[in-house]
């Protein structure tokens, strides 16, 4: 069976989902499936409402322009993410202040945090990197003190839990993604959850252009065209009748390769954050004594596809200034790790060999010295 990296999971059930949009002709917002969708996808975290949304990008930065963050506000980063997670912040018109992750998790750090708060910061948004939950005790903590607002970016972290409760329920809004690669796919699409229903109410008129319906056409508001359609919630939908399946199976995949890979020297698995369960969206490693690109061309001849880490936020020219202090964490996870082949479309077999590949590569490239 061919290897996939990160490809979605479709069936006959979507197939036929997709079928009764069209045979109804309702393919755009109206329709019944973006109510369902919503509602199924709260039930399913145990979240007070849900609003589904064109993408996780849309989802941050509504959840950030609800929360009323702009010019003269900062929200602090991880720089060790992919560039939704901050562009939001500048649609938003504030002022991103990128920091170092943990250098074994990969996720924000509380000690990094503190140093970057100042009296104009808004609003954190810890992101839950290839699915492994923040250590969101001290960070809510933190936050409640300063009044500070928390945007989970829940985008990778779909079933994980953090002590126990879902990601995207802890902060006022969580943020996820439904593109192709993640947990479960409507083709391009997300949801934000918030703590308070009557915040969602509010995301709901907002993302609809912000359409007071009882005078028609009227908009009091700026507002933003970020609905999902009915196409992509039937989908959504079903995939939802997955969703546990494809956590297992996420699961069992990362326990492969920690069983095939952990204790060989020099390479480290991302550690799941003490009083997490990842979700295991992808599960990466470090090497210390092989280039990552070499190593990547090595898998691929042997049918392994591997992907590089994010590249540091404060690497791309326009995000520079963002940065106040020094992120070696995240360049050093940048240029040493890599992301191993966990689609859900995979048997257990395959995702053993891919294991037993990067093992074997690994040592003849000197893991073992
Ligand atoms: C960490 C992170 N944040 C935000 C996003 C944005 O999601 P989308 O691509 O649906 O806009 C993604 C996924 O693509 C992501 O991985």
């Amino acid at each position: 069976m061919l290897l996939l990296l990160d490809a979605p999971n479709l069936g006959e059930r979507e197939k036929e989902m997709l079928l009764q949009c069209v045979d109804s002709t309702y393919v755009s917002t109206a329709g019944p499936f973006v109510p369902e969708f919503e509602e199924r996808f709260a039930r399913y975290l145990g979240a007070p409402a849900a609003v589904a949304v064109q993408s996780g990008t849309a989802a941050i930065h509504i959840a950030l322009e609800e929360l009323g963050v702009g010019a003269g506000d900062e929200v602090i980063v991880p720089a060790l993410s992919f560039v939704a997670s901050v562009n939001p912040v500048l649609y938003a018109g504030a002022f991103p202040v990128l920091v170092d992750v943990d250098a074994d998790t990969w996720t924000l750090g509380i000690r990094k945090v503190h140093e970057a708060i100042t009296p104009r910061t808004k609003a954190i948004i810890p992101v839950n990197l290839y699915g492994n939950p923040c250590d969101m005790d001290a960070l809510l903590e933190i936050c409640e003190q300063r009044n500070i607002a928390i945007v989970e970016d829940a985008t990778e972290s779909l079933g994980g839990t953090w002590r126990g409760k879902p990601t995207g329920t802890l902060g006022e809004f969580g943020c996820f993604s439904f593109n192709g690669n993640k947990l479960i796919t409507t083709g391009g699409g997300g949801m934000v959850t918030a703590r308070d229903a009557e915040r969602a109410k509010r995301v709901k008129f907002l993302v609809n252009q912000a359409r007071d319906a009882s005078k028609g056409y009227y908009h009091p508001e700026l507002g933003y065209n970020y609905r999902m359609t009915n196409l992509e919630a039937s989908l959504g939908l079903a995939q939802m009748e997955r969703i546990d399946f494809f956590l297992q199976k996420k699961r069992m995949f990362a326990r492969i390769y920690k069983e095939a890979l952990d204790g060989l020297p020099g390479v480290a698995l991302q550690k799941e954050t003490p009083g997490a369960e990842s979700a295991w969206w992808l599960p990466s490693i470090t090497v210390e004594h092989v280039s990552v690109p070499e190593l990547q061309e090595a898998l691929r001849e042997r049918g392994v596809p591997t992907r590089r880490i994010f590249s540091p936020l404060h690497t791309y020219p326009y995000l520079q200034k963002h940065a106040p202090f020094p992120c070696p964490n995240a360049e050093r996870i940048y240029e040493q790790g890599l992301n191993l082949p966990a689609s859900t479309a995979n048997d257990e077999e395959s995702v053993r060999r891919a294991a037993e590949i990067v093992r074997t590569v690994l040592l003849e490239k000197g893991a073992h010295e």
